[in-house]
This record gives C-alpha cells, sequence and structure tokens, in this order.
C-alpha cells in the first residue's frame, strides 16, 4: 500500500511547504486544491488553531477538532459570527444551537429508527440493479451521472414516502440545494436566485405534500414527524419543511461522494479491490475507512459565543471558525500512517460524520448505502479501469468529490 497522490496533484506538496500559515486555507478553497487538499492539511496542522488572513480561525488538529464539537460555547448559526446564512438553508436544525436544534433533531431521531433503515436495504439493492442495468452495454460508464448521483435521491425519496411520480423533480431540486451547504464566497447572485428558487419550489411541493399527509397519514417518515410520538411533539408547518428539505440536502450529495470517492479509492488501491473481490465482508471496516480516508464533508463552519481557548491559543468572541474534519482524520497523533489507505484500521474514530450534537443524523443509512453499493458494483463491473485519474472535481471545498467519474469496463455482468 502506498500513499496515492496523483502525480498532476503533485505539485501541491510544494505549494503547501512554501505557503504562509495565515494563507493556506485560502489554497484550500482554491479550486486548483480539489484533487489534493492532503498536503495543505498536513502543513496547517503544523499550527492546528491559526488565524488566517481574512480573520477566519481554522483548526485542523485532531484533538482540538474533537474539544469543539463538544464545547457549548460554539454555535452552528454563523449569524453570531456576523454572517448571513447560505441561501435555501436557513433554519434548518444543523444550522440551530440547543435548544431549538435538540427538538427537532429529537423529533427526527425518534422516527429515523435502525429499523426504518434497515427497511430501506430491500429498495436500495434494487435501485442499484436497474440503475447498473440500464448503465449497461456501453464499455464506458460514468459513475457519478449513472449510479452514485440519482440512487441517493430514490432512496430519501422512498424515505420520506414520496410517490415516484414526482422524483424526477427531488433530483433536480437535490442538485440545486446541494450548493447551499457550502459557503461560497464567489457564489454569484444568478446562483444564489437559483438556489433559493429550487428552496421555494420544494417548500410548495412539501407544503401541499404534507397537507395531504396530515389528513392521510401513511408509515412514512414525513407522516411520522406531523404525529409526532410518545416522546416527540409533532412538527409544526414551517418546521416539518425545512426538516425534510434538510434530509434530502445532507443526505444527498454526501452519498454520492461516498460512493464515488469509495471506488476512486479502491481503482487506486488494485491489491486492495482484490483482497475486497474476494473478502466482500471487508466492506464494514472499509467504508469507515473511506470516510475517515476521502471524506465527503470536508470542513464545517462554526461561529464562537465567547472567548475559548483551545490547543493554547484563545479564538475570541464572536469569530467564524473552520473545523477542517478531513484534517483531523489524518492527524498522525491520533492515527497510525494516517496518510495510508488501511481498510480494515481499527479503532477507527474518524470525524467523516462529524461529532458531538450535529453528528451525522444519517449516517446509518449512508453506511447502509456504501454497503450495498460497494460490493455490486465490484461484483458487476468487469474489469473497471478509470478514464482519468485525477478525474474532474465539483467547485465546492467542504462538499469534495468528483463531478464526472469515468470508468471503462469490459462489461456489466448480469
Ligand atoms: C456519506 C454520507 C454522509 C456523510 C459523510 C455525512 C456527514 C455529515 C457530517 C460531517 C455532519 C455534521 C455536520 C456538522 O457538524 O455541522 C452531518 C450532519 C447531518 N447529516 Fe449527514 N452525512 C451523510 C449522509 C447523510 C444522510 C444519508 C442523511 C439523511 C438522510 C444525513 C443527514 C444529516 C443531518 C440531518 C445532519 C445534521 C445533524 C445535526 O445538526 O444535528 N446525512 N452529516
Amino acid at each position: 500500500m502506498s500513499d496515492h497522490i496523483p502525480t498532476t496533484a503533485r505539485s501541491l506538496v510544494d505549494i503547501a511547504a512554501s505557503t504562509p500559515q495565515q494563507d493556506l486555507f485560502a489554497r484550500v478553497l482554491d479550486q486548483r486544491s480539489r484533487p489534493n487538499p492532503y498536503p495543505l492539511y498536513a502543513a496547517l496542522r503544523r499550527q492546528p488553531v491559526s488565524r488566517q488572513a481574512d480573520g477566519t480561525w481554522v483548526v485542523s488538529g485532531y484533538d482540538e477538532i474533537a474539544a469543539l464539537l463538544h464545547d457549548p460555547r460554539i454555535s452552528s448559526d454563523m449569524r453570531n459570527a456576523g454572517q448571513e446564512s447560505a441561501p435555501g438553508a436557513e433554519k434548518s436544525f444543523i444550522l440551530r444551537d440547543p435548544p431549538s436544534h435538540d427538538r427537532l433533531r429529537g423529533a427526527v431521531m425518534a422516527r429515523f429508527t435502525p429499523a426504518v433503515v434497515e427497511s430501506l436495504r430491500a429498495d436500495v439493492r434494487r435501485i442499484t440493479g436497474e440503475l447498473l442495468d440500464a448503465a449497461g452495454s456501453q464499455g464506458r460508464i460514468d459513475l457519478v451521472d449513472e449510479v452514485a448521483y440519482p440512487l441517493p435521491v430514490s432512496v430519501i425519496c422512498k424515505l420520506l414516502g414520496i410517490p415516484p411520480e414526482d422524483e424526477a423533480r427531488f433530483h433536480v431540486w437535490a442538485d440545486t440545494l446541494a450548493r447551499s451547504l457550502d459557503r461560497d464566497p464567489d457564489m454569484t447572485q444568478e446562483e444564489a436566485d437559483q438556489i433559493q428558487h429550487a428552496a421555494d419550489a420544494l417548500a410548495d411541493y412539501l407544503t401541499q405534500f404534507t397537507a395531504e399527509r396530515a389528513k392521510n397519514p401513511g408509515g412514512d417518515l414525513i407522516s411520522g414527524l406531523l404525529t409526532g410520538g410518545a416522546h416527540t411533539e409533532p412538527l409544526r408547518g414551517d418546521e416539518l419543511v425545512v426538516t425534510t428539505r434538510l434530509l434530502l440536502i445532507a443526505g444527498h450529495e454526501t452519498t454520492v461522494n461516498l460512493i464515488t470517492n469509495g471506488m476512486l479509492t479502491l481503482l487506486r488501491h488494485p491489491d486492495i479491490l482484490t483482497r475486497f473481490r474476494r473478502e466482500p465482508a471487508l466492506v464494514v471496516p472499509m467504508v469507515e475507512e473511506l470516510v475517515r480516508y476521502e471524506p465527503s464533508v470536508q470542513f464545517r463552519y462554526r461561529a464562537t459565543l465567547d472567548d475559548i481557548d483551545v490547543g493554547g491559543t484563545t479564538i475570541p468572541g464572536g469569530s467564524a471558525v473552520v473545523l477542517l474534519l478531513a484534517a483531523g482524520s489524518r492527524d498522525p497523533h491520533h492515527f497510525d500512517q494516517p496518510e495510508q489507505f488501511i481498510p480494515d484500521r481499527t479503532p477507527n474514530e474518524h470525524f467523516g460524520f462529524g461529532g458531538g450534537i450535529h453528528y451525522c443524523v444519517g449516517a446509518p443509512l449512508a453506511r447502509l448505502e456504501a454497503h450495498v453499493v460497494l460490493p455490486e458494483l465490484v461484483r458487476r463491473m468487469e474489469n473497471p479501469r478509470l478514464a482519468e485519474d485525477p478525474p474532474p472535481y465539483r467547485p465546492t471545498a467542504a462538499l469534495r468529490g468528483p463531478r464526472h467519474l469515468w470508468l471503462n469496463v469490459d462489461r456489466i455482468r448480469p
């Protein structure tokens, strides 16, 4: 096993070494760093809490990130650092603090149970099979557009109880709204308007849909949120719409990237791919390692509510903070050989699904999807090869993943 750095990105190692500490995060945001931001993260970790030229504080060490994820003086509402919410993302509980965060999250957790997740397994299998059948005979497949992208939206629609005939609209909305998770300083007004338009269209749909469900509840998550439970109150109209929208946004592109980064990593490590073919049960620890090694969510923003001492530095109250989760998950003070992809790494306490009160609600579903899809891709694709390495990446730095992953295959087995 060797640390894989695509040759075209090798110059990033030199760039990271020569960039002043306070400019490193601007480099991370630069699209040219997308194929391999990890040398920049290693450079940032030399000073695990560092103030950047624009005044943002970047936290890149494992212990420092863990401390802040669990600190009640840290807020997920960026208005506390004088910033606006991204368009279309206002009020969802990922951007709220206790107590309203806990109430809304609790309502979802009470209904998004392990049994509900498990009940989706057969659908994940069926949808994966159908997508691979359709990708079929061409000898070349774009894993993103043909499999990884459509799958999670269909699964979330199943979870929410959206009728199959309305799914196509969800694909379009999910695509546009994914951008609202990133605080992109270069976002144009036109893009912001598009996101707001998609958010409004989805809200209109959900308002109508939930009104129908209120009259006619089913076994789906939306009906469950509408009726409440033994320990949770029903969600009110606007909260229900915003919460449902969050599940769609947070559960979509993250899962797309897990599947795509997963295949990319396997194809870059042919010895591990061969072992995985022989040993499909390897998928369980391997998915954890994928989420550590090539995480979909590279960083999250926070605001400090007070002065906070961390890692020997004081971050002043009212500051914008970047929790560089992907850097923490490769911190050599916490992981042996952190730059290596070790499919059966144990223990593996990574930050791929975050930590603390905002720990990913959908982690069990994301794991289930990857556990089903990755073995099926490996089983059905005969002799898959990367058509280009590195692949083209989506622009977002926080939610990092390939825009396309072109593979040459001899055939798709039945
Ligand atoms: C590979 C797939 C996924 C990854 C890597 C991922 C990662 C994350 C991370 C890092 C956070 C923490 C955010 C923060 O601290 O600010 C988070 C939160 C969240 N995730 Fe996921 N996620 C994935 C899939 C899903 C799915 C499938 C769903 C739902 C269907 C989902 C729903 C959520 C929600 C609702 C939150 C907010 C939790 C809170 O604020 O309390 N995620 N996710």
